[in-house]
């Protein structure tokens, strides 16, 4: 299998020292790549700014903004037979990323031109945002006969929100995980999650490692391919 995986958070700059990102630690999305690279499988992985190393045996893209994940993503979708999607997207960026560094007292400065706009009596601040695209929806006309895994953090309500989001964003899979659980989602090396697909009940997993986790994904994977290994 050819598989696409994005992981990590992203960075949405406002300006050249200064940016919106999220607790995203890249730990899930590499587990995924890793363990598919052991089983063989031809892995491109998709990587907001994390601190983990490259895993072994995988073509490593570094980006940093939703729009370059984005932009990678598209790049390298022909050649996959399956995206796993476990990256954490800002879902909105500053309406503009000032060129030079914003400045504490900004009457007259950069600043005025920027997102980030300060109150004429210096005791409140705004930041405009504008929305980034929804990558997985982006990617939806150029599916074809392709396997589509999301990932669903949540605080509340979690099937529904990722029942919702599996037919949002047309997915085969969507993975899951209640955040607020211990042991689950953050920077944790061990993920408590279900797989909800249409049509069946939902999947319930117990306490696992992420490796654990991949793994599962991955067999879900081999064993949902199009058995003639041909894309449209
Ligand atoms: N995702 C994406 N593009 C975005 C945001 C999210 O492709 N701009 C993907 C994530 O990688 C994940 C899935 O969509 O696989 C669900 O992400 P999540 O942040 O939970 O959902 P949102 O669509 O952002 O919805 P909300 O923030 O309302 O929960």
């Amino acid at each position: 299998m050819n598989l696409l995986v994005s992981a990590g958070p992203t960075r949405e700059f406002l300006d050249p020292v200064r940016f919106l990102t999220n607790r995203s630690t890249g730990k899930m999305g590499y587990a995924v790549a890793e363990q598919a690279a052991r089983r063989g499988h031809s892995v491109v992985l998709v990587s907001g700014p994390v601190s983990l190393p490259p895993p072994d045996g995988v073509r490593i893209r570094h980006v940093v903004s939703a729009l370059d994940m984005l932009a990678a993503l598209q790049d390298e979708l022909a050649a996959c037979d399956a995206l796993v999607m476990t990256a954490a997207v800002a879902d909105w960026r500053p309406a503009a990323a000032a060129t030079s560094k914003l400045k504490k007292r900004a009457a007259g400065t950069a600043a005025s031109d920027a997102a980030f706009q300060i109150a004429p009596d210096g005791q409140s601040a705004t930041l405009q945002l504008i929305p980034n695209p929804d990558i997985l929806a982006t990617l939806r006309s150029s599916k074809g006969n392709r396997l589509f895994v999301g990932f669903a953090a949540e605080t509340n309500d979690v099937l529904e929100e990722a029942s919702g989001k599996l037919i949002r964003k047309g997915l085969d899979l969507i993975v899951a995980n209640d955040v607020t659980r211990p042991g689950a989602g953050f920077g944790t090396d061990t993920n408590i999650v279900t797989f909800v697909e249409p049509g069946a009940l939902p999947l319930p997993l117990p306490l696992l490692s992420k490796a654990e986790v991949a793994d599962r994904i991955i067999s879900w994977l081999e064993s949902h391919l199009n058995p003639s290994g041909g894309n449209a």
